[in-house]
């Protein structure tokens, strides 16, 4: 099985090229090093690309994934986001190979008590996840029985370039002795990156077919996992709750974006974890 990942330097995009150790992997990215420069913005090299590499199973990790920046830019979102991938999505159609694609527990509003389930009905409160939403119907459309959609949450591990996401901002504000506000009002999920590659792999090698839930086995807010990251360097006092309209966020949050894992777990008899310390002791 041939392999093509798009976005490979990203957090997610990179860790499942290692989690597809054993297979045959093409990544290409923004950056060189990789077997060609792609952007999203210009559509004739995808279908270049995807010809030339005519994959088994296309992964479509890049993405302009910035929640605010695409509440603040929407017609830009949509032209690279929606319409990029869209025509990752045609071309991958075109070679006949599969699609593996991230979405997000932001597809749905957040009111509900529960963790979301994946039949649960999706109502976006924001641009990111209203382009999500498009882009999972898209995706469902497209490749009736050969698609693997992927909802999760929180995404933490080690990143090649930028180390952007939540666990490092921490790091960096408790490093500098720096207090950090953070929302005590939004809940969710988060999960150690290598474990939802590693889940991603072997749904595709079961030939999981559909739309499945993968976020972590700890539900706890923002502020919540912010101290228990601060704790294990003695400095949790450095972290302070705040209600999310403090922040001054562009895009509204789901208050709950926990997701249920039960599908996952009952399909591939696995437990998928939370795994913080796993990450901070390989740092
Ligand atoms: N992180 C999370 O908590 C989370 C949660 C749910 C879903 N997801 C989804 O998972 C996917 C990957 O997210 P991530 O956290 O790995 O994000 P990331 O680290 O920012 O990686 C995104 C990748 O997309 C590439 N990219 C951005 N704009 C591009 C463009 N115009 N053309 C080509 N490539 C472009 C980036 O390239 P450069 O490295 O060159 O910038 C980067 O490699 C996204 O679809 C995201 O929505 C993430």
């Amino acid at each position: 099985m041939k392999h093509l990942v798009f976005g490979g330097n990203g957090l997610l995009g990179y860790s499942l090229r290692l989690a597809l150790i054993d297979e045959e992997v093409v990544t290409i990215g923004r950056d060189k090093g990789d077997y060609a420069y792609f952007d999203l913005n210009e559509p004739m090299q995808i279908y270049r690309i995807m010809e030339d590499i005519n994959p088994d199973v296309v992964h479509i990790c890049a993405y302009a994934a910035g929640v605010d920046w695409s509440e603040d830019n929407p017609v830009e979102s949509f032209y690279t986001n929606v319409t990029g991938i869209s025509h990752i999505l045609f071309a991958a159609r075109r070679v006949d190979a599969k699609v593996t694609f991230p979405s997000s527990s932001y597809v749905f509003a957040g009111g509900m008590a529960d963790p979301y389930t994946e039949s649960d009905v999706t109502s976006p409160i924001n641009v990111y996840g209203r382009h999500k939403e498009i882009l999972e119907e898209n995706v469902r459309s497209l490749f009736p029985g050969k698609h693997i959609i992927y909802r999760t949450v929180g995404l933490f591990g080690y990143e090649p370039k930028g180390k952007k996401n939540f666990v490092y901002q921490i790091l960096r504000t408790i490093e500098n002795d720096e207090p950090m506000i953070v929302p005590a009002d939004q809940f969710m999920n988060p999960i150690f990156v290598n474990n939802v590659a590693k889940a991603v792999v072997l749904l595709g090698q079961r030939r999981f077919s559909g739309t499945i839930n993968l976020a972590g086995d700890i539900n706890l807010s923002k502020y919540e996992w912010a101290r228990m990251i601060a704790d294990r360097y003695g400095k949790e006092n450095l972290i302070l709750p705040v209600p999310s309209e403090t922040l001054g966020q562009s895009a509204p949050r789901p208050s709950n974006a926990c997701l249920s894992t039960l599908k996952y777990q009952r399909f591939s008899q696995k437990y998928l974890k939370f795994d913080l310390d796993r990450f901070l002791g390989m740092l």
